[in-house]
């Protein structure tokens, strides 16, 4: 129910086109937001079955990872770019030159950071963001403490999200320090939020980011300030709230 509600939302956006959100025009591309790791697969599995069923096209979209590690190549099975190609774009009409990620191969780390904020503003800013929460609150790779407005920038990733990741690895050593992610304040300018949990080992995550405070402590608590946040969780990601 989870991947079929938030694949109804990212199909609303697709069919609709940008004109239906406040601020776009009509004729702009509609504009994904896209995050990896296993929580959004279902989402993209569904989607994928709707392209191929019910013929809804990804054509005229572009879209745009939240994340990368650094220091591996683009084509790395576990980087961010084969990811989303592997669950998603090799699946439906999307053009491959229209995905973009974060380069966490670049030379010069910081402008690609600051080269990635402004290719978002250029395509007119993101229509729908789907986000995953790590087990310690983080949005993108805002691990606890990232700033609230933060920007594209390189950040280093928390212990307990480098054990979470390590199931992707050879190894655990094998799991990067260090990624390029999205800022806060990248995230928040989206116009829609869809945060999706499943499980329990997300539901204190989940509890701090919907009813605790809003803090840095607890980036995905920065969805309570937006606009226009969907969450959606299943029973166990949703066993710890009040
Ligand atoms: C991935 C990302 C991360 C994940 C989060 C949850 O692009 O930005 O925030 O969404 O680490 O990962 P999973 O879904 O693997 O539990």
């Amino acid at each position: 129910a989870v991947d079929r509600t938030a694949a109804d939302i990212v199909e609303r956006v697709v069919r609709a086109g940008p004109a239906a959100n406040p601020g776009r025009s009509a004729g702009s591309t509609p504009v994904l937001g896209l995050a990896t790791g296993s929580t959004p697969v279902g989402t993209y599995r569904e989607l994928a079955r709707r392209h191929r069923e019910d013929g809804l096209s990804f054509a005229r979209c572009r879209a745009f990872l939240l994340d990368e590690y650094i220091g591996l190549s683009k084509t790395a099975e576990q980087s961010y770019f084969s990811f989303i190609r592997q669950n998603f774009v090799d699946h439906v009409d999307l053009d491959d030159a229209a995905v973009f990620s974060p380069d966490g191969d670049a030379d010069d780390i910081a402008s690609e950071a600051q080269r990635y904020d402004a290719a978002i503003a250029a395509a007119g800013g993101i229509d729908v963001q789907i986000l995953g929460i790590g087990t310690d609150g983080h949005i993108g790779f805002n691990e606890p403490g990232s700033s609230l407005r933060s920007r594209t920038r390189v950040k280093t990733l928390t212990e307990q999200t480098r054990v979470d990741n390590a199931r992707f690895f050879d190894s655990p050593e094998d799991v990067p320090h260090h990624v390029l992610t999205q800022g806060l304040g990248t995230i928040d300018e989206a116009r829609h939020l869809v945060l999706i949990a499943t499980g329990e080992s997300k539901a204190e995550a989940v509890a701090a980011a919907v009813e605790g405070p809003l803090t840095a402590f607890c980036p995905a608590s920065t969805i309570q300030w937006h606009p226009h946040a969907t969450v959606l969780l299943d029973e166990g990601a949703a066993s710890s709230l009040a």
